[in-house]
């Protein structure tokens, strides 16, 4: 018979027919109807247009029992390939609920796995879209060993290339610990629910019930326990989201972040007007960051979760740059085990991946209380020191009003290395506050005089006039300038340009081991 390339031809088209159906019109029907859109359009809304090339097309599923033989499961439920976005490219995968509720069974695990193999091998930022039931319960231990293979190449890949999660869907069970065990996780509300046991298990093993919003929705997970970092209301927002955080992330952690345009902050924020003079009276600091980075833009991370430290990203004279800042307005900006985690996570993020990190102080020091100490507010804190003093990236610090205690230590004090630590005239760098101080050294003399008031508010003015400000730290070289508030970006930028190459050495070891 003479070969016929139109024939091969239509076969290629019916068979790509067949397996882009994905769970057929009436399941995808019913995605549409949840708010949710289709698997392969999702991909085609987050990469550029007409970028997307998709792999395994045609893999097939290998399970044999509980009515699995035969059965027909296009694509394994998963569509996995290569896009670009902002013109660069990166690996994807997507589970799709259409067919067999995303389950992950080996094959399905085996195409996750091959396109994680290649991002890590080409040094592409991979984005796993999850929407799936979990493990495929017909299949027993492959799917957990799928699962078992995700996990090591997540661990594998991390601090290399960037690792991108977002659930669309259900993330039940172990799966969680993919996403977990990524870079980022970007979750939309009434769509993304994440849970380790669900509602049923809980009813009949704890007889509580509980909506599966309430266990695990978005909001949960941003407001409460801070294992999604981006919050979107619906899916088009979330992927504008991911476009915008890799407009600011390297590559890979052998690359810089690309340079972009450099434009100056907007006249709107104002420096010295946002911070008040008066230590006690509350600001929000992303007007501070805003003043300082070019065109006043400023990418938050985890908005809603621990908002008494306010991480992000904003770019310096074109380049990204890594904020940590505390948030006067919560908990006059304190810090306490979430906020250690949620800072400390961030800062080792941004030495991974060559990001140099400004730090903007003005902190009580660490929050008191049994809770807070029942907590492991030791364990937490001690996360904070780590992942600065861990960090090799260029490191630089300003101090606007309250330095206080071993807060002072841990926002990237000289101690830790930091680069450069400026201060402005009104910061108060001490062990603790006037008041706390005074009450505790001049206990005696304020008990004992005729009128204790009049003593101790003496007493906490003449600490406030020996230690409440910047010049005992700038005495030692602590800090490096005490500097007008108008002059910070200058001060940072300047730096930055100084820090550009910096080095240093650590010494040899396999890995530290830092307070988890
Ligand atoms: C096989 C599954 C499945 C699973 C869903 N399906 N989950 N098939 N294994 N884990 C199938 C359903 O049978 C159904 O098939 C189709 O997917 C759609 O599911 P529905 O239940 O109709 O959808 P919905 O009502 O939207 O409910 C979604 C859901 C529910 C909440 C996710 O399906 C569910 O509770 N699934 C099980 C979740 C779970 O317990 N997973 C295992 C976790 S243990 P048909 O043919 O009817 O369309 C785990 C261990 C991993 O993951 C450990 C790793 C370390």
């Amino acid at each position: 018979m003479a070969l016929n390339l139109g024939s091969k031809l239509r076969e290629l088209e019916k068979k790509t027919e067949k397996a882009i159906q994905g769970g057929g019109e009436q399941a995808i029907a019913k995605q549409i109807a949840m708010g949710k859109l289709p698997a392969r359009e999702r991909i085609n809304c987050l990469v550029d247009e007409n970028s997307f090339y998709e792999y395994d097309l045609f893999v097939e599923h290998d399970a044999r029992e509980f009515g699995m033989d035969g059965k027909e499961l296009p694509g394994d439920g998963v569509i996995i390939g290569t896009g670009k976005i902002n013109g660069k490219p990166v690996a994807i995968y997507a589970q799709d609920f259409t067919v067999a509720g995303g389950s992950l069974g080996s094959m399905h695990a085996r195409k996750i796995t091959k396109i994680m193999d290649y991002a890590l091998r080409m040094r592409l930022p991979l984005i796993g879209i999850n929407d799936s039931g979990g493990a495929r319960i017909q299949e027993g231990v492959n799917s957990l060993a799928g699962y078992g293979e995700i996990f090591f190449r997540n661990t594998l890949a991390s601090g290399v290339t960037p690792q991108i999660s977002v659930i669309l869907g259900p993330c039940a069970g172990g799966a969680v610990y993919s996403p977990a065990l990524t870079d980022f996780v970007f979750v939309v509300d009434n769509i993304s629910k994440m849970f380790i046991t669900g509602p049923e298990v809980i009813k009949s093993v704890l007889g509580e019930e509980i909506s599966m919003e309430d266990l695990g929705g978005a909001r949960v997970h941003c407001e409460t326990t801070g294992n999604a970092h981006f919050f979107a209301k619906s899916e088009k927002e979330c992927f504008e989201q991911i476009k915008t955080l890799l407009s600011y992330i390297p590559w890979h952690n052998e690359e810089q972040s690309a340079v972009a345009a450099t434009r100056e902050p907007s006249k709107k924020y104002h420096i010295e007007k946002i911070v008040p003079i008066d230590p006690t009276k509350p600001y929000d600091v992303r007007d501070v960051i805003r003043s300082l980075t070019d065109n006043s833009d400023f990418f938050e991370v985890q908005e809603l979760w621990a908002a008494n430290i306010v991480i992000g990203f904003g770019r310096m004279a074109g380049k990204t740059i890594g904020f940590v800042a505390n948030q006067p307005m919560v908990l006059a900006g304190v810090l306490d085990c979430d906020s250690s985690d949620k800072a400390a996570r961030f800062i080792r993020y941004c030495d991974a991946f060559n990001i140099p990190l400004v730090t903007i102080e003005d902190m009580p020091g660490y929050l008191p209380g049994v809770d807070q100490e029942h907590a492991g507010v030791i364990r937490h804190g001690a996360k904070l020191l780590y992942a600065y003093s861990e960090a090799t990236v260029p490191r630089i610090t300003v101090i606007l009003r309250k330095a206080y205690g071993g807060g002072y230590i841990a926002m990237n004090s000289r101690h830790l290395r930091a680069d450069f630590v400026f201060a402005w005239p009104m910061a108060e760098i001490a062990v603790m506050g006037p008041e706390g101080a005074a009450n505790i050294i001049f206990r005696k003399e304020i008990m004992e005089a005729a009128d204790p008031d009049a003593m101790r508010k003496q007493k906490v003015q003449e600490y406030k006039d020996k230690f409440a400000n910047p010049y005992v730290a700038a005495a030692k070289g602590y800090i490096d300038s005490v500097i007008k508030p108008k002059d910070t970006r200058q001060f940072v930028l300047q730096a930055l340009e100084l820090t550009k190459s910096k080095t240093v050495g650590r010494p040899k070891k396999k890995h530290g081991i830092p307070p988890f």
